[in-house]
């Protein structure tokens, strides 16, 4: 059986960070889970994350998806990538194949990991290691070979002659050992290099030393082995990823003005001839539909939206929105918000938890909240939906063609019937009957000369 043992217990000093290393985000995802998904996606039916001060942040990210062996860190503990795959012993049997990965590698994908593990039980090879030609291998081991090209050793860059440091090919920190060979190896690890750390890398060379036969992997994609250490590095690593999904999404049919300019999460699902604008950003479980436009800062979360929508400089999360639906500028959709088709919302307008059906309209400066709103509505500028009391929230609903003039406050809970118009300024505190106009207005007074009279002088 194939079991991976996947390193996130490291301090990741370099990130200079609160937070663990591999808890930084790239699209907005931690970085440890793309390692655990590439590995999934090759087939591996065990994965064990070694977790540290994470420990309660990766079990709850991914609970039952993997296992989890704690490395506590202190000063009289033994430290380093082979003193944490140790912490997997008691999980690997003496005939599984352990695949060694770790959780700073996010640019690796599920098929290069599945043509490692098949390249691996092809050739038959007591261990397999994973690497790539570089011209920056600093900070990466550097892959010893003999004179026949056969793996010896890793050294680490801290430990490298100035000679090994010119070597270009570096070890990308993905091995499959065969688990027996790799526990008896784990026990004969020491601490003698510059850090004073137990290296899992040391394991070639003890195999290499008994005579064992082992593979080398060397990818062509050199960005898929980059470890992600600092936040730079982090920055660089969701370069590459953003545009690795953003050019999946073009080859699909969507339109980029500016695709190194458009953030979207991977798993967003965006249908053909979507025109998307520099400056989008698409989070979360969100589906778009076909020709839609995104324009401008818009910024959509975990939100489905029809086809033929247009979303000018908006924000929208956990909304459902229908299609040839007209959004923005700067409107606001919050949870629990579901447009029809041909809704049109315009510049700032907020909705949370409003349903509005087919053709209803709010073009300006309202908020609609906890609403229920019929067909073709019209709510004026400047509603206001009073939903809150101060301690409850109340739903008011609106039927089908009714008119909410400008200006109007509805005090929730109420109910307007279809066919009713209420007249701007208005505020709204009985329920309005289908048909019927509903009118509070205050006494107008219109003073002829008042201010003549009161300035005390004429008005020529
Ligand atoms: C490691 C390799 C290096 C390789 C590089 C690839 C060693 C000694 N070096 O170096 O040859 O080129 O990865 O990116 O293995 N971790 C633990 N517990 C520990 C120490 C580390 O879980 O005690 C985890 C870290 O969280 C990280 C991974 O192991 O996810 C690798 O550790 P890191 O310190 O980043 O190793 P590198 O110096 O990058
Ligand atoms: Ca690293």
């Amino acid at each position: 059986m194939f079991i991976s043992v996947i390193l996130a217990a490291g301090e990741g000093t370099r990130m200079k960070s609160k937070h663990s290393k591999v808890s930084q985000k790239i699209l907005n995802r931690p970085m440890i889970s793309y390692i655990l998904k590439a590995s999934e996606k090759a087939g591996v039916e065990k994965n064990i994350i070694i977790v540290g001060k994470n420990k309660t942040y990766i079990e709850e990210l991914f609970s039952n998806r993997a296992l989890y062996k704690e490395q506590k860190i202190g000063d009289d503990i033994p430290y380093g990538t082979g003193y944490a795959v140790g912490l997997a012993s008691d999980e690997i049997g003496d005939e599984d194949d352990v695949l060694v990965l770790n959780g700073d590698c996010p640019l690796l994908t599920g098929e290069s990991l599945r043509d490692f593990l098949a390249f691996h039980k092809e050739g038959a090879n007591a261990g397999s290691l994973m690497t790539s030609l570089t011209d920056n291998p600093k900070d990466y081991g550097r892959i010893i070979r003999d004179d026949e090209g056969y793996l010896k050793a890793i050294v680490e860059e801290k430990d490298a002659s100035e000679e090994e440091k010119l070597i270009k090919e570096i070890n990308s920190g993905v091995f499959i050992f065969k688990g027996g060979l790799l526990k008896e190896s784990l026990t004969k690890l020491d601490t003698n290099n510059s850090q004073g750390e137990v290296y899992i890398t040391d394991v070639i060379g003890i195999l290499s030393e008994q005579g064992h036969q082992l593979g080398i992997f060397q990818l062509e994609d050199e960005e898929e082995t980059y470890g992600i250490n600092s936040k730079d590095q982090l920055a660089e690593a969701q370069e590459i990823m953003r545009m690795r999904v953003n050019t999946y999404h073009m080859k699909n049919g969507v339109v980029m003005e500016n695709p190194r300019n458009i953030f979207i999460e991977p798993g967003v699902i965006i249908g053909r001839d979507t025109y998307i604008y520099s400056g989008a950003r698409i989070e979360g479980d969100t589906v778009i539909g076909e020709d839609c436009l995104i324009q401008g800062d818009t910024h959509i979360k975990d939100s489905a939206i029809g086809d033929g929508s247009t979303i000018r400089s908006s924000y929208l999360e956990s909304s459902v929105v229908g299609s040839g639906v007209d959004i923005g500028p700067f409107a606001q959709l919050r949870p629990g918000t579901v447009l029809k088709d041909h809704v049109h919302i315009g510049n700032f307008v907020e909705v949370k938890n409003g349903h509005m059906d087919e053709g209803s309209k709010a073009g300006h400066h309202a908020y609609i909240g906890d609403a229920r709103i019929g067909r073709d509505v019209n709510i004026g500028c400047g509603v206001i939906f009073a939903n809150y009391d101060g301690k409850n929230k109340h739903i008011s609903h609106i039927g089908d063609r009714s008119f909410i003039g400008s200006n109007s406050t509805i005090v929730s809970p109420i109910t307007i019937k279809e066919d009713a118009f209420v007249a701007a300024d208005s505020t709204v505190t009985k329920n309005v009957e289908k048909g019927s106009l509903y009118l509070t207005r205050p006494e107008t007074k219109i003073m002829e000369e008042w201010v003549y009279k009161k300035r005390g002088d004429k008005n020529d």
